[in-house]
């Protein structure tokens, strides 16, 4: 391999691009560039559009976009869009949100859709002194940013507040400018840094032009940045029924079964090995919208992540509680989701998934995402605490080991057929595989 550096890489042209990785990594195999090519869209103008979201576009990598019908949320039904590739998420989805349509459905509600946003700076007087001239100049970042808000504004929302925050009992000399905003349909991430890092200048400029002492004129900004952490952008979604209601396809008593899916959520609550896997599975359902919605699903996991250790142990992000034979099981999350801006309106299927959920605005595709982490989490547990994870989980991973194999239609049909009844393990799986093979060429 040439360890040479390469320059001006992003400045080729797609195909010198492809033709240049062709020769350095992969001998100049025409079947690579082939494959490649085979993934662009037919339609010119939709595959610009993609090469323009990244830098050195070469492709696309598709994932499955599946539908999880069937969501029955506060009396309105959803069929609901979800983007992955792990075989049993959708069929969890839809499985449960079934399930529950029957039981009254989801009941969500967003609790408040603040988010948050720091300047980051040293200063080296004595705080009192930066607190004094902060209060007399806290109404001008208002004013100073009345231009950039003045649409979001009009929208209904702008900053909320801007706070002073003294951390110097966690570093010598390191304080924070703390705001909070209303960024209405929009995740807001380009509206926050660009107001931040006005107030940042605001407060250099108000600094420089004060009668404050040379040592107390002195402020390093160290950055401004929104912070992923929201826990004041949250929604909670609940199902609730008789425990008689919930053992159906069992053979547990609704007692028992009721029991053990509580002692599964304590476990997820005390032990965080297993709040990890818990929260994972919960993942698989907020993340597949997530990214059906063009939302970041890095920001919304690293959010959910921090709020399940805000009490310093990470745990279960779903409750549960029996009172009096009543189940009720819900979830609390911090989701900072947009409906307009980034992906939204560029990506032909983004726009088509939210024409499917009916053009939500951002607490409705709040409350639809809150309710699939739940069902994806009420499926998981109800599956651990009965039959085991693998039963389902295999069935649908077997076309996936199946596809490896490279069986044919027929074949598929033939060992799908067999393992109906029985539980799909990977070595019988193959075994079953290379037996009816072997058997069709004698
Ligand atoms: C697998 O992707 C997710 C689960 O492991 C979640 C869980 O254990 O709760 C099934």
């Amino acid at each position: 391999m040439n360890n040479s550096i390469v320059k001006g890489f992003s400045k080729l042209s797609k195909k010198a691009k492809i033709e240049w990785i062709a020769n350095k990594y992969l001998k100049g195999d025409d079947s690579c560039i082939d494959l490649l090519k085979s993934y662009w869209h037919s339609d010119k103008k939709i595959q610009k559009i993609h090469d323009e979201f990244i830098e050195n576009t070469i492709t696309n990598f598709y994932i499955p976009f599946g539908i999880a019908p069937n969501f029955l949320i506060n009396n309105e039904i959803f069929c609901v869009p979800m983007a992955i590739e792990e075989s049993s998420v959708v069929a969890a989805a839809a499985k449960n949100a079934t399930f529950w349509f029957s039981r009254g459905g989801f009941k969500a509600e967003v609790i408040s859709t603040t988010k948050i946003g720091h300047v980051h700076f040293a200063w080296y007087g004595k705080y009192e002194t930066l607190k004094m001239f902060f209060d007399e100049i806290k109404e001008k970042f208002i004013s100073g940013t009345n231009k950039l808000t003045s649409n979001m504004r009009k929208r209904g929302g702008g900053v909320l507040d801007i706070q002073l925050i003294n951390k110097t009992d966690l570093e010598p000399n390191y304080y924070q400018l703390s705001a909070k905003f209303e960024t209405c349909e929009a995740m807001g991430a380009n509206f926050i840094n660009s107001i931040l890092e006005e107030f940042s200048k605001i407060l250099q400029n108000e600094l420089a032009s004060s009668s404050l002492s040379e040592n107390d004129k002195k402020i390093v900004i160290i950055m401004c940045i929104l912070s992923n952490y929201t826990p004041e952008c949250l929604v909670k979604a609940e199902v609730q029924c008789h425990i008689n209601e919930l053992t159906e396809g069992t053979n547990m008593s609704p007692k028992e079964f009721a029991l053990k899916f509580e002692q599964a959520i304590h476990v997820a609550n005390i032990e965080p090995y297993r709040a990890t896997t818990h929260n994972k599975g919960i993942f698989n359902g907020i993340d597949a919208v997530v990214i059906a919605t063009g939302n970041d699903f890095r920001a919304i996991e690293a959010c959910g992540h921090t709020y399940a250790s805000r009490d310093g142990q990470y745990r279960s992000l779903t409750k549960v509680n029996v009172l009096n034979d009543i189940f009720n099981f819900s979830i609390e999350i911090p989701l900072a989701l947009g409906t307009i801006g980034g992906l939204t309106s560029l990506h032909p299927m983004v726009k088509f998934a939210h024409k499917l959920l009916g053009n939500p605005n951002s607490q409705q595709l709040m409350k639809i995402i809150a309710s699939v982490g739940l069902a994806q989490n009420f499926g998981a547990i109800r599956s651990l605490v009965t039959t085991g994870i693998q039963k389902g989980h295999m069935k649908m991973h077997l076309l996936n080991i199946l596809n490896q194999l490279g069986a044919s239609e027929e074949e598929k049909a033939t060992i799908k057929a067999y393992f109906s009844d029985k539980v799909v393990a990977h070595k019988d799986v193959v075994n079953y595989f290379h037996y009816i093979r072997e058997k069709s060429f004698k």
